[in-house]
């Protein structure tokens, strides 16, 4: 019995990732957002481009954003935004996102590979620009195979490098470099990799 149930919840969600890469492709094209082949999406992602910026999702990409889509409990949908007509989100192969919101005033880019963790947050600004304490909006790099660990938060400036791990609640404000694990607040390297 407990098996036929399992079966019938596992039919249903194959129903509900159909309905929602439907609906979530649709969205992307009425925000004038590429998104490559083979994406999957669980929930509603959320597209906010402004004219003239641009937003660039590769192949392959995950996108969690309900509640139940990840485990471990994603609580936003994920958010994809520019935030000026200059603004453009770039994002390669293979990536993974649970409830992640990136923002982008001037340039984001993440490689292949990327995994993001539940409710992840990637930005290259302060968000309200004409308030005389807001820092410089600056450019964030991720490179291949970057895990961002459970709500690690990755703000303006930050270049990290390939194949590098964030821990879990780290937030990042500086360059970390390739092959190592970084965490904390501010993060910094706590082990190298291999
Ligand atoms: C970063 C991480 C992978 C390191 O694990 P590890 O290699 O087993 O390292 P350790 O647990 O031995 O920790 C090494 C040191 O870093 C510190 N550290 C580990 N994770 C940390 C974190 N997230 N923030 C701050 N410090 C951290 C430890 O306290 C320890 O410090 P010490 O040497 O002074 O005692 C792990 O702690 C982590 O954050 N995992 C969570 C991944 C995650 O979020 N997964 C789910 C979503 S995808």
């Amino acid at each position: 019995m407990e098996v036929l149930i399992y079966d019938i919840y596992r039919a249903f969600m194959k129903i509900r990732i159909a309905y929602y890469k439907i609906v979530n492709f649709f969205l992307a094209k009425v925000h004038f957002v590429k998104v490559g082949k083979h994406c999957k999406f669980d929930g509603r992602t959320i597209w906010r481009k402004l004219p003239g910026s641009k937003i660039i999702i590769g192949d392959k990409c995950i996108f969690n954003s309900s509640h139940a889509s990840n485990r471990i409990g994603v609580y936003t949908p994920c958010m994809f935004s520019t935030l000026s007509t200059e603004g453009v989100i770039e994002v390669g192969r293979n990536c993974g996102f649970s409830g992640t919101v990136v923002a982008g005033a001037v340039h984001v880019k993440l490689g292949n590979n990327v995994r993001c963790g539940a409710n992840t947050l990637i930005t290259d600004s302060d968000w309200h620009c004409d308030d005389y304490r807001a820092g410089v909006n600056a450019g964030v790099v991720i490179d291949d195979n970057v895990w961002l660990g459970y709500g690690v938060k990755v703000l303006k400036g930050v270049h990290i490098g390939e194949n590098s791990l964030i821990g879990a609640g780290s937030i990042v404000t500086k360059d970390v470099p390739a092959n190592v694990v970084a965490a904390g607040n501010p993060c910094k390297v706590i082990k190298i990799i291999g």
